[in-house]
């Protein structure tokens, strides 16, 4: 059966992976995308990995009745818990992503590299092993209760929360920040204002975007035609659902 037109579903604990929907887009104009954000388990990266992982399946279980033909976990902390276990449950090509450290240690000098992300995602193992790889000069800066704050839209609760973790740095002494949660990246023009020019900041979206390209070409999965598509889904409520709606159109 030809699958190449049936959509690919997108998740994040909740409004993070939106940010990653615009680079999908920019790759992949033509595909149909449904999105979900389980806001009503939100948040992801201050549970345990087997909390992270029930969640996960209960999510994708309800994809896979959408025909969908590849999942992309838009979210490091849920990459980090359960991309390896789906994979080996999956028929479907599974996309994940990780924080852009990659990115990271390549603009580095000889300073020090933040690397911003849940609590979840810095204590496990896939993280040590990126660590061990291009984690020279990285410091683990885990951000408990700051995807909140973007979830709830507070930006000068955000603003707040930024300055106080900067100020614990000497800045000039950083040459980079890894945006490694996809609800950071709703932060990164606050961010880039609150940091001297010469840090450099990273996110994984694009690559993400360009790696999930890559997987539907090599399976054979990619869409030369069709308008392209995107629906929300979410277990939280109307609201949540219309704020969804309303993020995607600041992009
Ligand atoms: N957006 C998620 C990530 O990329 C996590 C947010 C959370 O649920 O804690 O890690």
């Amino acid at each position: 059966m030809d699958k190449t037109s049936n959509p690919v579903g997108v998740f994040d604990s909740g409004i993070g992976g939106i940010s990653t929907l615009r680079d999908i887009i920019r790759e992949l104009p033509r595909v149909h995308l449904i999105y979900y954000g389980d806001i009503a388990n939100a948040p992801y990266g201050t549970k345990s990995t087997e909390e992270v992982i029930a969640c996960v399946r209960k999510v994708v279980d309800h994809r896979l009745e959408k025909q969908i033909k590849a999942l992309v976990i838009a979210c490091n902390t849920a990459t980090g818990a359960a991309a390896a276990t789906l994979r080996k449950e999956l028929s479907i090509p599974v996309i994940g992503m990780e924080p852009a450290l990659k990115p990271a240690s390549e603009k580095r000098e000889d300073g020090i590299i933040l690397v911003m992300a849940t609590p979840l995602t810095l204590q496990m193992e896939k993280f040590n092993l990126l660590m061990s790889k291009y984690g020279e000069g990285a410091v683990r800066v885990p951000c408990p209760g700051l995807m909140e704050l973007v979830e709830a839209d507070d930006g000068e609760g955000a603003l707040n929360y930024l300055k106080a973790l900067f100020v614990q740095y000497d800045l000039d002494k950083v040459d980079a920040v890894v945006l490694g949660c996809t609800h950071y990246v709703f932060l990164k023009d606050m961010i880039r204002d609150l940091l001297p020019d010469h840090i450099a900041i990273t996110d994984g979206n694009a690559g993400t975007a360009r790696q999930l390209k890559r997987v539907l070409a090599q399976n054979g999965l990619l869409n030369e035609t069709g308008e392209g598509k995107l629906e929300f889904e979410t277990s939280g409520t109307k609201k949540d659902l219309a704020l969804m709606q309303k993020l995607i159109s600041h992009f």
